[in-house]
């Protein structure tokens, strides 16, 4: 089968599309015809090792240290299930499933295995292999923080980049779960986020939204310019600060902070789950920035490398659906 595989860290340059060997399933796990991924934020820091400081050690310990253990990177596949393993009981050949192999990665890939266990759900019929795909990595990352967060109805959320993979079901989840949505984005990404139903935007470029003197209960760093000691002061009293990304310092500190929530978001088959059902009822709407064919997949990590991507980046593989 043909693969996306890196052998060493850099720059996009470093994705070649290679015959491997076609994975087999083992007892407890199904086969899956890939018929699109993403190249997410993830996947393009971890090709680059453009990891957070003080993150950098700990993360080549993770992957390999002076090349990716494993060489195909990728953290979430849709496709069709081709072949089951003899203990799997609940799925079976042809299901449309969404699926991640979290930090074993090997998405980007014709054919994946993934634990029936694992991360995995059933794609409803009214939703397109890409458009769940490309749900699964901001979603997830929200869900999780949300959850953790505990937003409420009517509280005042705060999302800093707001169009991104994380930002765009940020906004529209914030919203279904009943809170007041403030985006922090790029002019040119306004209308979009006020349709996903942001109900103020902040333009980042012209307002810095941690001096204009307004408080929330929750902010949300989608960017890692907002660390806790620049947002304390836009919180208010019992405010959560979300901070999806960050240093190794600042994730210590926020260790000592009740406020602060950080570190890796889960990603399991309960939050694949719901957002399939979101996404079945319409109410979320997948992003996607690009669509693009599996022999570009360095076009894709460059995309996401600009880090100006709206959405999600979506690769398809050449399968009839
Ligand atoms: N902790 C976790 O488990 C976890 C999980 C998922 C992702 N992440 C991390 O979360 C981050 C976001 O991921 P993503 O996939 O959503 O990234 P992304 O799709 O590349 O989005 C980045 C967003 O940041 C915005 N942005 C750029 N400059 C900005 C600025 N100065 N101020 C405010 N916003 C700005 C961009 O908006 P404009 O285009 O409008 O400028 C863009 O929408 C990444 O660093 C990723 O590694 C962490």
């Amino acid at each position: 089968m043909k693969a996306a595989v890196c052998e060493r860290y850099g720059p996009p340059e470093v994705v070649q599309i290679r015959d491997v060997a076609k994975p087999v399933p083992g007892d407890g796990s199904v086969l899956v015809d890939a018929v699109a991924t993403t190249v997410n934020s993830g996947d393009a820091r971890l090709r680059a090792l453009r990891v957070p400081r003080g993150l950098g050690f700990p993360m080549r310990l993770r992957l390999g240290l002076t090349k990716p253990r494993n060489p195909i990177f990728g953290f979430e596949v849709a496709g069709r299930v081709a072949e089951v393993g003899n203990a799997v009981t609940r799925f079976q050949p042809g299901d449309r499933v969404v699926a991640s192999r979290g930090f074993d990665f090997g998405c980007h890939a014709e054919h994946v295995t993934v634990a029936e266990g694992g991360a995995i759900a059933r794609i409803p019929e009214n939703v397109s292999y890409q458009d769940a795909v490309a749900l699964c990595f901001g979603g997830a990352t929200a869900l999780h923080y949300f959850r953790l967060g505990k937003v409420a109805p009517d509280e005042a959320v705060l999302i800093n980049g707001a169009s991104g993979a994380v930002g765009t079901v940020a906004v529209q989840l914030a919203k279904h779960l009943g809170a007041e949505v403030t985006a922090v984005c790029s002019g040119p990404n306004a209308d979009l986020v006020k349709e996903l139903g942001a109900d103020h935007v902040i333009d980042y470029t012209t307002e810095d939204f941690t001096r204009n003197g307004q408080r929330y209960d929750v902010v949300m760093d989608n960017h890692g310019n907002a660390p806790y000691g620049r947002v304390k002061a836009s919180l208010t009293p019992g405010g959560r600060f979300l901070m999806v990304v960050g240093n190794l310092w600042q994730m210590l500190a926020a260790a000592g902070q009740r406020a602060t929530i950080s570190g890796s978001a889960a990603i399991d088959a309960d939050s694949y789950q719901t957002l399939m059902s979101l996404a079945e009822r319409r109410v979320l709407r997948p992003v996607i920035d690009s669509l693009l064919p599996f022999p570009q997949m360095v076009e894709a990590h460059r995309r996401v490398d600009g880090g100006h991507k709206v959405g999600s980046v979506v690769v398809k593989f050449q399968r009839s659906e």
